[in-house]
């Protein structure tokens, strides 16, 4: 077994104890979590496992549906040697009989070190992160936010493209609702010369209040409903249109097979296509084999970011 320590020069400390937004995730600290992710990917392909977290205990609570974020972060903790506790669905736990999040939370976190909480409510993660005594990190609350996929993404980007500032990103189908392309796009207006293109129905378009909390960030926006604008983006990020958040059905049946990305549309175009997954009708299928397309590679890296997260924000790397 090779020592993790080999591997880790000591970080700096995080400044926060609990991560719920994009917002607190500026350049100088994303390098420092994407250097532990690195020392992450080497112990993983030659150790597998680490004993960096042997004594602490995570809760992971999915109020809501979740495959990835759930599992990589279930897989981040045994690689790191920590306990696992979980909850899975609402129905399963005392919030369906009607107990607050704060109540929730507060005796969670007598029983873990860290709180990993995924919740339909926007705003819940500000809630829950309060409420614990110990470490809290925001795994999706609702529509709002999604700050641990946008490190994911941002790493990706970093490995394939080499650079971070001075991008050009494309975002479809669903800016309003999405909650990876918000955390995104905040993470990445933070970087110098961002420039921004949303490409959604009329009634998706990302609200005002966000466009101009971005610009004031220093991220230039455009916004355009045809569906094959923005395509010589140095990026693409697509995300499904957000089926569960519709208020009406309709809007979601109209447009889920127009907003398709195609091959015949980014062929020869952009250098890199993300997508955070599930896919559904963003993506054509036959885009899946584009050199560009590296959703499935991202989807690899929720691992050892996550590994890098957990022993940050538990002060071991
Ligand atoms: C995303 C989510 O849950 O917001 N998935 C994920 O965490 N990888 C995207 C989505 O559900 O569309």
């Amino acid at each position: 077994m090779i020592q993790s320590s080999v591997y880790l020069t000591g970080s700096q400390p995080l400044p926060f104890r609990s991560l719920t937004s994009a917002e607190q995730l500026n350049p100088s600290i994303v390098a420092e979590i994407f250097r532990v992710t690195d020392a992450m990917v080497i112990v993983s392909a030659r150790a597998g496992r680490a004993d960096l977290l042997t004594d602490k205990t995570i809760a992971l609570l999915f109020f809501e549906p979740s495959s990835r974020t759930m599992l990589s972060f279930q897989s981040a903790a045994q690689k790191l040697k920590a306990g696992v506790i979980f909850a899975q669905g609402a129905q399963t736990t005392s919030l369906h009989k009607g107990e607050s999040i704060e109540d929730t939370i507060r005796v969670v976190s007598s029983y873990a070190d860290l709180v990993v909480m995924r919740h339909s409510a926007p705003g819940s993660a500000t809630t829950g992160a309060t409420a614990s005594s110990v470490p809290f990190i925001n795994a999706g609350d609702g529509k709002n936010e999604h700050p641990t996929q946008a490190l994911i993404d941002a790493y990706t980007i970093y490995k394939q493209v080499g650079r971070l500032e001075g991008l050009h990103v494309t975002f479809g189908f669903d800016p309003r609702q999405s909650r990876s392309i918000h955390s995104l796009a905040i993470l990445l207006s933070g970087y110098p010369n961002t420039r921004f293109t949303f490409v959604s129905p009329e009634e998706l378009r990302p609200s005002k209040d966000f466009i101009a909390m971005l610009e004031q960030r220093g991220a230039t926006c455009s916004e355009t409903t045809s569906v094959s604008d923005g395509m010589d983006a140095d990026v693409l990020y697509m995300n499904r249109l957000q089926e569960e958040r519709f208020e009406s059905r309709d809007v979601f049946e109209r447009y889920r097979k127009i907003y398709t990305l195609t091959r015949e549309m980014v062929e020869d175009k952009c250098q890199l296509i993300l997508d955070p997954l599930p896919r559904i009708d963003e993506i054509a299928l036959d885009v899946d084999s584009l050199p560009q397309a590296a959703y499935f590679r991202q989807a690899a890296f929720g691992v050892p970011v996550r590994m890098a997260l957990l022993t940050m924000m538990l002060g071991r790397a």
